[in-house]
């Protein structure tokens, strides 16, 4: 496998941003010959456009959880890449017309208004399987990569993104508001379930035990939509890059609605502070964890 040089002698004091670019890289190496080439097939064309320009969150808390556990970035590689085309997939299907009916993401037109709707299901569906090929042509002990299969489905199904996802849409049209705690479920499921299996995916693929990532994954999933819900109303499209302004009308159930700006900012900033104390068990070893939980409160994009 190849290997790419370190972005900083010692990985504890490399600064987040460039944690974030090593784990784009090692992604894209992963991700680029996986799709593959395209056969005259818009799909796979489209399959490229929808994994790039990403920030690739997802992707750095597998190699960082990885590394927690003395596993090199090689190795967990397409444990990263996995999950990047699973968030991928999602954000395809989540732009759709009948869904969130977004023109714009990462800065460029969505996968459906590049090609169309037929298109981007396709495009969602592929990268939706490729990435259980790329957990079972990984190199970890049979049982890790079952078990990674095995809580990848339920994070990204019915039990998990899909399910929120679900919610996400069915609160659109509720007759009353919803309340904080199926507000919070709702969230938990459509963006925390796959941020929880990103944080402890390295755990899973060291066979060692997931507590506090898990408790570290909740609460930054959680943190990590209210800001997204904040930037919809604070954000500039252009930083942002995608539109704005747009949760309110649609009639979405967001903290912000129902607790108002300060208050939900409030509550992502306690959020973070329980992420971070979660991983107090790692010491100095989890400061790049803790930087990333910082940033998903401090993020204009
Ligand atoms: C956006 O996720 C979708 C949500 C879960 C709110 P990101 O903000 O991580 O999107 P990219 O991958 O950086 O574009
Ligand atoms: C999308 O949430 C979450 C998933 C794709 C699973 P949003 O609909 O709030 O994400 P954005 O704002 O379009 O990125
Ligand atoms: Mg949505
Ligand atoms: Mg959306
Ligand atoms: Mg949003």
């Amino acid at each position: 496998m190849e290997s790419l040089p370190l972005l900083g002698a010692d990985p504890n004091a490399r600064p987040f941003s460039e944690a974030l670019e090593h784990a784009q890289r090692h992604v894209s190496l992963a991700l680029g010959p996986a799709i593959g080439v395209a056969q005259d097939l818009p799909v796979v064309d489209a399959m490229h456009y929808a994994v790039e320009g990403g920030k690739c969150l997802r992707g750095f808390l597998v190699l960082e959880s990885a590394r927690l556990h003395g596993i090199d970035p090689e190795m967990a590689r397409n444990a990263a890449a996995a999950i990047e085309a699973m968030h991928a997939y999602s954000l395809v299907h989540d732009d759709l017309p009948c869904m969130d009916d977004d023109d714009l993401r990462r800065g460029q037109l969505t996968v459906h208004k590049k090609w169309d709707d037929a298109t981007a299901v396709l495009a969602g569906d592929a990268l939706q399987t490729l990435e259980f090929e790329l957990i079972a042509l990984s190199d970890f002990a049979p049982s890790a990569v079952v078990e990674l299969v095995r809580t990848l489905a339920v994070a990204s199904g019915a039990r998990g993104m899909v399910g929120g996802q679900a919610k996400d849409i069915q609160a659109e049209t509720a007759l009353s508001p919803w309340t904080l705690r199926e507000i919070e479920d709702m969230q938990a499921g459509k963006t925390g379930a796959l941020l929880v299996w990103s944080a402890t995916a390295g755990a899973r693929i060291a066979e060692a035990g997931t507590g506090p990532l898990e408790i570290y994954g909740d609460a930054l999933g959680l943190a990590f939509q209210i800001w997204d819900d904040v930037l919809d109303i604070e954000g500039d499209a252009a930083l942002v890059g995608k539109a704005v302004g747009k949760d309110a009308d649609a009639g979405k159930a967001t903290f912000v609605d129902l607790m108002g700006m300060d208050l939900a900012k409030t509550r992502a900033r306690e959020l973070i502070a329980e992420a971070k104390s979660a991983l107090d068990v790692y010491g100095d070893d989890a400061t790049c964890l803790c930087a990333a939980a910082d940033f998903v409160i401090d993020r204009q994009k």
